[in-house]
Parts: structure tokens; C-alpha cells; sequence
């Protein structure tokens, strides 16, 4: 049977139907899905709760699973390393400190970026399962980064089109008041700077879209200023409110997106009902 896809944004997103994830996937479901990711980006599948094993065997029908080295988002969860908690609370239960190296790296979800782009190769999808929800979660936001390419003018396009960006986790962290000396020596030496397009062009759609992130810390060849202030040009062009869909949870939905043509952020919340949302992701094959 094949999917049921619902368009859910403007430009980009989409429910997705039909399908139990808590099954293995077939080859077909796994080429619907990539070819919706494609069209879409953004990608929810309303109930399924998925337990530990069966996020592991989802994610890895897409390509080899993105393994967490940071210590400061290790859970408890040692049976699978590819995991870490996007939380508000710790793994007794417990309030995260905002303080503490997790609340602060958690904060910094509050910034518009792509997951993994300060690797390299970068993640490639990533899917979030929504394990615990609060009453009226907060949303997740996503931009569609192709859409805010075809906006952009002639000239713009000239101007980047061969452009390459640093980007470093630490810069991005940076931004949230950490300090190089919260990371160890060891996460340090793991995460070193990485170079990617400011450009990139879909492999199955031929369409361009923005690489940008809050890892983006400075241009190759520009002077570093000059760079900065061009990667936030770009980042405030394309989250205008035009490109972003805004994502409404639901209790153990599964969200997936392509994090090579969409960037996103978290919504504050303040309030005490836990949320849980349990992150994997998959890597790209090849640098990027
Ligand atoms: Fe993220």
C-alpha cells in the first residue's frame, strides 16, 4: 500500500499516513519516504509509538546512523548510542539546570540550524520521536531553505553560488554564553571545524537550496566579518515568516526531516510538564 501524504505547510511539509513504523520497512516504503523527504523536507507520522529498538531499525533503513559523541547529551541510554533526548528533564526525572553543560547545549536548539552541519560528512535526515509531551507543547519551526533560495535575486545567487562556510559546533555554542572550557579536552579534539557549500543542490530534485546553520561561523576567502554578516543576512532571509512552518505535536508522533534543504529551531518553554522528544539521525555517505 502506498503512503498517504497530506501537504501540511506552505511551500513544504507533510503528513504522512498509511504506514506503521514499528514495522521493518519495506525497499518501496523506504523509496516513498525518501522521494516524500525530497518533495516535502518536513515529515510527521501521526501515532507511532515506537519503542528504543524500533526507532534504531527505522533510522537505520536510511543510511548509516549518526553515533553521539558530545558527553553533554549522553542519556542513560547506553544500548543506544545514536540516541540523546531533546528534554526538559534529566534521566531521573529531575529538571534539566538551564545552568548545567545540557541545559546550555540544549538551549542553543533555540538558535535556527541543521543538525550536524559542523560535521563532516553532515547528518543527512534526522527523526525525532515524541515520547512525552506536556499538555500544550511548545512547537518546532523549520525553514524551507529551497524556497528562500528561489527568493533570493540574480545577483545573490551569483554571489554565493561557489561560496564555502566554516562551521563549528563551538561557535554555535558560543552563542549561548558557553565557554571553551565547559567541553572536555576530548569533545573538543572530536568536533573539529568543518567546510561546506553555502549552496547545495537536491540529488533527486535538482532544486538549490541554502546550507546555513548557527554552526555557520565565517565564509571561506571573505574577510571574517564580512562573512558573518552574509550568513546572518541570509539566515534572517530565509526564516521570514513565508518559508517557516511551524510544527503542533502530538503524543508519540515521529517527526523526520532532510537537513540538507531545511534548517529549524525550538520554541522556549518555561513550563514543568516534561517533554520528551528522542533524537537519531542519519549521516550523509559522502563529504559534503
Ligand atoms: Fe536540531
Amino acid at each position: 500500500m502506498s503512503l498517504h501524504i497530506t501537504p501540511s505547510g506552505k511551500t513544504f511539509a507533510a503528513v504522512v499516513r498509511e504506514i506503521d513504523l514499528r514495522n521493518p520497512l519495506s525497499a518501496s516504503q523506504v523509496e516513498e519516504i525518501e522521494q516524500a523527504l525530497a518533495d516535502y523536507g518536513v515529515l510527521s507520522f501521526p501515532n507511532q509509538p515506537l519503542n528504543d529498538d524500533q526507532q534504531q531499525v527505522f533510522i537505520e533503513r536510511f543510511g548509516p546512523p549518526s553515533l553521539v559523541t558530545l558527553a553533554e547529551l549522553k542519556t542513560a541510554n547506553s544500548a543506544h548510542p545514536h540516541f540523546f533526548d531533546v528534554s526538559t528533564v534529566e534521566d531521573d526525572g529531575a529538571q534539566i539546570d538551564p545552568e548545567s553543560a545540557r541545559g546550555m547545549y540544549l538551549r542553543a536548539n533555540l538558535l535556527w540550524h541543521t543538525d550536524g552541519s559542523q560535521a563532516q560528512p553532515p547528518i543527512r535526515l534526522t527523526a525525532l520521536s515524541a515520547r512525552q509531551l506536556p499538555p500544550e507543547p511548545p512547537d518546532t519551526e523549520y525553514a524551507d531553505m529551497r524556497a528562500a533560495y528561489d527568493a533570493l535575486s540574480d545577483a545573490t545567487k551569483a554571489q554565493i553560488e561557489d561560496l564555502k562556510a566554516e562551521h563549528s559546533i563551538f561557535y554555535s555554542r558560543a552563542k549561548m554564553g558557553m565557554k571553551m572550557s565547559d567541553f572536555t579536552a576530548d569533545a573538543m579534539s572530536k568536533r573539529p571545524p568543518v567546510i561546506h557549500p553555502l549552496v547545495r543542490s537536491n540529488p533527486r530534485t535538482g532544486r538549490k537550496s541554502l546550507y546555513l546553520a548557527s554552526h555557520a561561523s565565517h565564509v571561506i576567502g571573505m574577510p571574517l566579518e564580512a562573512g558573518r554578516a552574509l550568513i546572518e543576512e541570509l539566515t534572517e532571509h530565509a526564516t521570514r515568516p513565508q518559508f517557516v512552518y511551524s510544527h503542533k505535536w502530538h503524543p508519540y508522533e515521529l517527526v523526520m526531516w532532510d537537513d540538507s534543504w531545511t534548517m529549524h529551531r525550538a520554541v522556549p518553554y518555561s513550563g514543568t510538564h516534561p517533554r520528551v522528544l528522542r533524537w537519531s539521525g542519519v549521516r550523509e555517505v559522502a563529504p559534503v
